[in-house]
């Protein structure tokens, strides 16, 4: 017998429409995941026209380069294409079976969004938030159903990263489980389940890793000797170049949440705030390669 909590890909809800609710970076990256892999039509939607113009635009260039290396046929890629649109209106969403959020990392925002959208769906459609650090259960706090929302947490960058964290609050139910896991199967990615807790498992790690990389930084270790003494442990990335991809700004809320939670095992740093003020730590060259530090985020 299937164990209380466990999925079951058998009560998993047939994907045939999504919702992407914010159409920034990380969003138009899952974007193009789900249309590609589920093959399904994906609508994005954001504050402004603007904002959901500049996410589809960016969905349809990364189908173009996905051609343009022979991943795709020409004729995948325009149907590909076709089958993401974008809108300001939620209504949208009506007959959407899975709608998943990446908006600001603030847990009023997230709640608002979500009390809005359940107005705008039907009430078989799962929810899923792609949160890397809040609470899924307060998240949903304000849903009628609360049953159906489920944590789905992609990492940067979302088409080479393989893992996703499927978050199990307290309240979500066996379906909208089973379903986040089938999907996470279909996009090809490995999906752990992991208990609705700060940060979950992966950036519960990367939070210690980053915030004692920045408490150096602040304690007067220049980034440089930091990234040069992390080297030898193998890890994929420096520390700057991580803080860089991730985005400093929810590197920062990142380390904030962390501590809120547990303030004398996490670190939280003012200057990441400043730093993300101004903008980003690393120098790229036209093509995004790194080329060394930023002078001005060193000053
Ligand atoms: N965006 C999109 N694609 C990227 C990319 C980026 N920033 N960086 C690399 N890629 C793609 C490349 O285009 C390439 O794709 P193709 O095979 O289609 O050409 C592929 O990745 C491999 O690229 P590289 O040969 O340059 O690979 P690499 O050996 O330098 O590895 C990496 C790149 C996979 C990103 C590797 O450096 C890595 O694993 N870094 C660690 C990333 C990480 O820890 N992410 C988690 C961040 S935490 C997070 O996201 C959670 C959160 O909530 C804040």
């Amino acid at each position: 017998k299937r164990p209380a909590g466990a999925p079951d890909p058998k009560i998993a809800r047939k994907i045939t429409k999504v919702g992407v609710i914010g159409a920034g970076l990380m969003a138009s990256q899952f974007a193009l995941l789900f249309v590609r892999r589920l093959q399904v039509p994906v609508v994005i939607t954001d504050l402004d026209q603007a904002r959901v113009d500049k996410g589809v635009a960016s969905i349809r260039s990364e189908i173009e380069t996905l051609r343009s290396k022979g991943r795709i046929s020409s004729d995948e890629a325009n149907r590909l294409s076709a089958l993401v649109t974008g809108t300001t209106d939620r209504a949208d969403f009506a007959d959407a079976d899975w709608v998943i959020e990446a908006v600001f990392e603030e847990l009023s925002v997230k709640q608002e969004v979500f009390a809005d959208i359940e107005k705008h769906v039907g009430p078989e459609t799962i929810l899923a938030t792609n949160t890397s650090s809040l609470s899924v259960e307060r998240i949903g706090e304000k849903l009628e159903h609360p049953e159906r929302l489920v944590g789905f947490h992609f990492f940067n960058p979302v088409a080479v990263m393989p893992l996703i964290e499927v978050v199990s609050a307290p309240a979500t139910d066996d379906v909208a489980l089973s379903t986040a896991m089938v999907t996470a199967k279909a996009l090809k990615k490995n999906a752990v389940i992991t208990r609705d807790t700060p940060g979950f498992v992966v950036n519960r790690v990367l939070a210690k890793v980053l915030g004692e990389a920045m408490r150096a930084v602040d304690t007067g270790t220049s980034f440089v000797d930091v990234d040069a003494a992390m080297a030898p442990l193998g890890l994929p990335m420096a520390p700057s170049a991580l803080l860089d991809l991730v985005g400093l700004t929810v590197g920062a809320h990142v380390l904030d949440t962390h501590h809120a939670a547990f303030p004398d095992r996490f670190y939280r740093s003012d200057n990441l705030h400043k730093l993300a003020e101004h903008g980003t730590l690393l120098e790229r060259d036209k093509s995004g390669k790194v080329t060394g530090f930023d002078k001005g985020a060193l000053k």
